[in-house]
């Protein structure tokens, strides 16, 4: 699968040789990826360069993983075009009342693209490592739900 965010930026699926790259990237905001296998992630791509990447995982309920955009690309429209691309790859899953799930900092941006902030007491119920976290209580970090009928 392949698209055109316009006629300098493509978002496609990630290949192997991405993977470093998509390390670099994450690494500037701190972004953990580890485990996280390669067929999971899309990326953007300007000419040879990676500027964007984004993995979205599916294990009880798919969630955005992790997406971030190189300081120099942001406010281009290329992190939404990437959201928008991780959910077409999640688009075959029959649930009804599925959720994409997302964990993050940056809960704007996901709202414009039309997550929605819930009860942070949810994360304990929804995901192992948020349960048996001592930092709980002190988290930061919003969950967003992006109900199937909004995609
Ligand atoms: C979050 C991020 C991926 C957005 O990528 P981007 O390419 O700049 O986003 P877009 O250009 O598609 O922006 C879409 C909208 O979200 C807004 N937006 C983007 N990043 C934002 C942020 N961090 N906070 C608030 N709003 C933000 C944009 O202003 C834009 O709004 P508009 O439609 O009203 O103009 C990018 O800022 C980034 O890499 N941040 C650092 C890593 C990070 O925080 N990742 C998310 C946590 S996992």
């Amino acid at each position: 699968m392949t698209s055109y965010l316009n006629a300098d930026i493509m978002i496609r699926d990630a290949l192997p040789e991405d993977m470093a790259p998509i390390g670099i990237l994450m690494s500037t905001y701190f972004l953990d990826i580890e485990g996280v296998p390669v067929e999971d992630f899309a990326v953007a791509q300007a000419g040879e360069k990676i500027v964007g990447a984004g993995a979205i995982v599916s294990g009880r309920f798919p969630e955005v993983h992790s997406i971030a955009v190189h300081p120099n690309y942001r406010g281009k429209g290329i992190g939404s075009s990437l959201i928008r691309y991780l959910l077409l790859k999640v688009s075959d899953r029959s649930d009804a009342d599925i959720c994409v799930y997302t964990r993050t900092t940056s809960p704007v941006f996901f709202e414009k693209v039309g997550f929605v902030e819930m009860d942070p007491a949810i994360k304990a119920q929804l995901w192992e490592d948020c349960a048996g976290c001592n930092r709980l209580s002190t988290c930061r970090q919003s969950v967003m739900c992006l109900k199937k009928g909004s995609r």
